[in-house]
């Protein structure tokens, strides 16, 4: 409730940054789902180190891995209400607000890393920021950081052709595309948390699962899928997210310099991604109990016919011009 009567510093006042210090810190709570040691992980830690280097402690960047807070069912809830200040969530999860962040999930959109960087780079990304959603529901798009391609798992056989999902079911991570896409190769699909996922693929929830190879490591996936291909038939990015509020209440002279860790943050996750999914496929592929598959130019391409129906079906929800726009990009 406002306070009324004319009181000067009345707690609407910006706080200078003067009233913080190391041992009384603005903190900023920072949560995400994937394990510490992930690429959005490493990336998390590292803008946390940034930021308390260039405000002397002043501020202090929290980070909550591994769904240790929120989850994927409340992640976002928790940042409209302000009680956690930064999300960086894989963009599909951003369906609740704006169906056209689906646009992550069309398969075989993209057809390199620096395709996705001039997406990322594009007026077409920022326009997703600075969308009416977003605003209405207190939420500032701050920057984009990649993760990987996508690759289809499963625990029943080889996926090589497209007649090899029938009946198999998949989890997916949110949203219609992603059940589309399933339902286009005859597999049912179930959307599952990304902090149960594990536990759902080793009771035999779901037999399948698709992920960037860095997740598919760092979750131990491994441990409970037997068959991995190299699909490479979407896209998992991510996005990063402030309360409005909260950013907006920050000393200008901090928040330039939280700006600035970001931007440099921002700068070794993209440096990082690739690198760590190649590692993590190395690794996969040295462990010896999942039997992975690499897949031909002709099998991706008959996969990619395979999934037609889903632009046919969602063209006008993620939109003709975002659609159009990073096809563009390629060229
Ligand atoms: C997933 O749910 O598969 C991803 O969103 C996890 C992540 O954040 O990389």
């Amino acid at each position: 409730l406002a306070a009324c009567g004319g009181d000067s510093s009345s707690s609407d006042d910006k706080k200078s940054s003067d009233e913080y210090t190391a041992d009384k810190p603005l903190v900023i709570k920072f949560s995400h789902v994937t394990a510490q040691d992930s690429v959005k992980g490493k990336a998390a830690d590292y803008f946390a180190q940034l930021v308390d280097e260039k405000t002397e402690g002043k501020v202090k960047v929290e980070v909550y891995p591994a769904s240790q807070l929120y989850g994927d069912a409340d992640e976002l809830d928790a940042l409209v209400s302000g009680n956690v200040h930064m999300i960086a969530p894989s963009v599909t999860k951003m369906v609740k607000l704006d169906p056209r962040w689906q646009y992550v999930d069309m398969p075989y959109l993209f057809e390199s890393e620096e395709h996705v960087q001039k997406f990322f780079d594009s007026e077409l990304a920022q326009k997703l920021f600075n969308s009416d959603q977003l605003a209405a529901n207190d939420i500032k798009g701050m920057a984009f950081w990649p993760n990987g391609f996508k690759h289809f798992s499963n625990n029943k056989h080889p996926l090589v052709k497209p007649e090899d999902f029938k009946g198999l079911k998949f989890r997916t991570q949110a949203g219609q595309v992603l059940e589309a896409q399933f339902e286009a190769l005859g597999a049912g699909s179930a959307t599952i948390a990304f902090g149960e996922t594990y536990a759902a693929l080793q009771q035999g929830t779901v037999d399948g699962a698709e992920n960037p190879f860095n997740n598919f490591d760092t979750m131990k996936f491994y441990e409970v899928q037997k068959y991995l291909s190299t699909t490479q038939h979407g896209r998992l990015d991510y996005a990063i997210f402030v309360n409005k509020s909260f950013w907006e209440s920050m000393p200008e002279d901090l928040r330039a310099k939280v700006e600035e860790a970001l931007a440099e943050a921002t700068k070794y996750a993209q440096d990082l991604a690739a690198e760590e999914n190649q590692k993590s496929f190395e690794k996969i592929k040295s462990l010896g109990t999942v039997e992975v598959y690499e897949m031909t130019d002709e099998e991706r391409a008959a996969l990619k016919e395979a999934l037609q129906p889903v632009y046919d079906k969602f063209e006008d929800v993620i939109t003709k011009e975002l659609i159009d726009g990073i096809k563009a990009l390629a060229e």
